[in-house]
């Protein structure tokens, strides 16, 4: 009683002289060794406040906490920043409780549907994306154009869902305390499991070390947020209708100290939220180890950790979309996964590259697309990364049907006559074709006129799915109903 009376009190005085020297200083969570050697070589500049087996709650200078984080290039040790001094000295003794959730499973068992979601990849549209996120030249969280670029995902995000006419999505904005820069949500409400998550995340916030004004960050990491934006697109080209709710997260602020993540996974756990798992892609897109994919082992779970190694081997040990991998590690809770893991939660985190190895020209202005000129290495994590949506959120069976171009085709079932008519000079129609609900296709004609009408008097009555295929390998589809 009387040693925590002494801790408080030294606690209360550091605060009274800190406030008194008016430097702008900030809690942290960070590894003791770290902490140690920080206060040896900057005694000024950091108060160790307390500590915990290898972990230390300080207070430090704005000027220690870069140094640190330069050092993070060569090293491997960074901090997570906490809001005030209550929340440095708890999140260091409390025990989280790990998350009281019935734990699920992981299997493997949507074979048809991840082959076709990883076939429908396209390299190029995150190719697109990095590029269209380094040209914000920063993304720094506290500069304007930080702000804007989150804006301006979540009209992507939501222009994407609109466009494979899905009404079981949606973006928001998750705004912060500790940062003015918003983070991303996007949620697939599960149509079975609503109340259970299954979350993919990068960050969208990028820093540089020379200055923030140029801070292009496309590998870290727009890489990620081109990753999980791209494995979201083939989940609603292939009309995947998740069991569980999925939450793609552009986090806000994570080069600051996991600010953005920070936040959410607090808020989920404080609310009993029940995410499954959540995986983060933090720099996917430099090539620099033997192994396509690193998994980073510490401050991750390693069931999860297994899990997604089951998927590589299960999907990608040959065929079409190889991807090799092995493991690494941080030394420190370095990306937005340890922010959930701190939560209790389930985290992993598949990185570029063997730790060391990994591209050198982050937090500097010359982390741009150019360094891999590609966006292969990348591809294979969205790969991987629709793989696990697709196996954690599973399937409801239901495959989501686009919205229909009404005022291109028309078509009218009556009386078990299909009427059929081209508008406004649209695609020539080459053919007609009928799926029962078993997914057996019952009728498939060739069409080579512009209107006309086709009987459907020896189908049972009942659902059917209906596909136009059009000019140019293009397919609609439509439910109709046989009365
Ligand atoms: N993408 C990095 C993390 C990283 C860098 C992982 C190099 C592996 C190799 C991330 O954006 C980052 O910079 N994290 C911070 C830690 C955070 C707590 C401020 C870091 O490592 O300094
Ligand atoms: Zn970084």
């Amino acid at each position: 009683m009387k040693k925590n009376l002494i801790t408080l009190f030294t606690l209360i005085l550091t605060l009274v002289l800190h406030a008194q020297d008016g430097s702008e200083r900030f809690y942290a969570l960070m590894a003791l060794q770290d902490a140690q050697e920080l206060k040896k070589d900057f005694p000024n500049e950091v108060d160790i406040l307390q500590t915990k087996r290898n972990e230390a709650a300080v207070y430090m200078t704005k000027k220690a906490g870069h140094e640190l984080h330069e050092r993070v290039l060569v090293h491997g040790p960074g901090y997570v920043y906490k809001p005030s001094l209550v929340d440095a000295i708890t999140s260091l003794t409390e025990e989280k409780a790990v998350s009281s959730f019935p734990r699920m499973a992981f299997t493997i068992t949507e074979d048809d549907l991840v082959n076709d979601a990883i076939d429908a990849v396209v390299t190029q549209n995150i190719e697109d994306h990095i590029l269209e996120l380094q040209g914000y030249g920063t993304r720094y969280h506290n500069r304007a154009s930080a702000s804007q670029a989150a804006v301006d995902l979540k009209a992507k995000w939501e222009a994407m869902a609109t466009a494979y006419g899905r009404t079981d999505v949606s973006v928001r904005l998750y705004n912060h305390v500790s940062t003015n820069m918003p983070s991303v949500i996007m949620t697939i409400e599960g149509a079975e499991f609503p109340d259970e998550f299954v979350v993919v995340g990068g960050h969208l916030d990028s820093t540089s070390n020379q200055s923030n004004n140029n801070a292009p960050g496309a590998d870290d990491d727009a890489s990620g947020i081109a990753t999980i934006t791209e494995a979201t697109r083939t989940l609603f080209e292939i009309g995947f209708v998740p069991k569980r709710t999925i939450e793609v997260m552009a986090y806000a602020a994570e080069e600051i100290g996991l600010v953005g993540s920070a936040e959410i996974a607090d808020n989920y756990n404080d609310n009993n939220v029940n995410v499954i798992s959540a995986v983060q892609f933090d720099m996917t897109n430099y090539n620099g180890s033997a192994n396509d994919v690193s998994f980073i082992t510490d401050y991750t779970n390693a069931t999860l950790n297994a899990f997604l190694m089951q998927l590589l081997d299960h999907y990608n040990s040959d065929g079409d979309h190889p991807i090799s991998y092995g493991t690494s590690l941080c030394n420190y809770g370095c990306s937005d996964h340890a922010s959930w893991t701190s939560e209790g939660y389930m985290s992993s985190f598949p990185f570029e590259a063997n730790f060391g190895q990994h591209n050198n020209t982050i937090h500097s202005a010359g982390d741009t697309f150019s360094v891999s000129g590609t966006a292969d290495h990348a591809a294979k994590f969205t790969k991987l990364c629709a793989e696990y949506l697709i196996e954690t959120a599973k399937s409801n069976g239901i495959l989501a049907i686009s919205d229909f171009p009404k005022d291109q085709y028309k078509l009218l079932v009556a009386n078990k006559v299909l009427t059929y008519e081209v508008l406004n000079n649209a695609k020539a129609i080459e053919g007609i074709s009928l799926f029962d609900i078993s997914g057996k296709e019952v009728m498939s004609l060739a069409v080579n006129s512009n209107a006309g009408t086709i009987s459907l008097a020896n189908l049972a009555t009942g659902l059917y799915v209906l596909n136009l295929q059009v000019a140019n390998n293009t397919t609609y589809s439509k439910k109709i109903i046989l009365k």
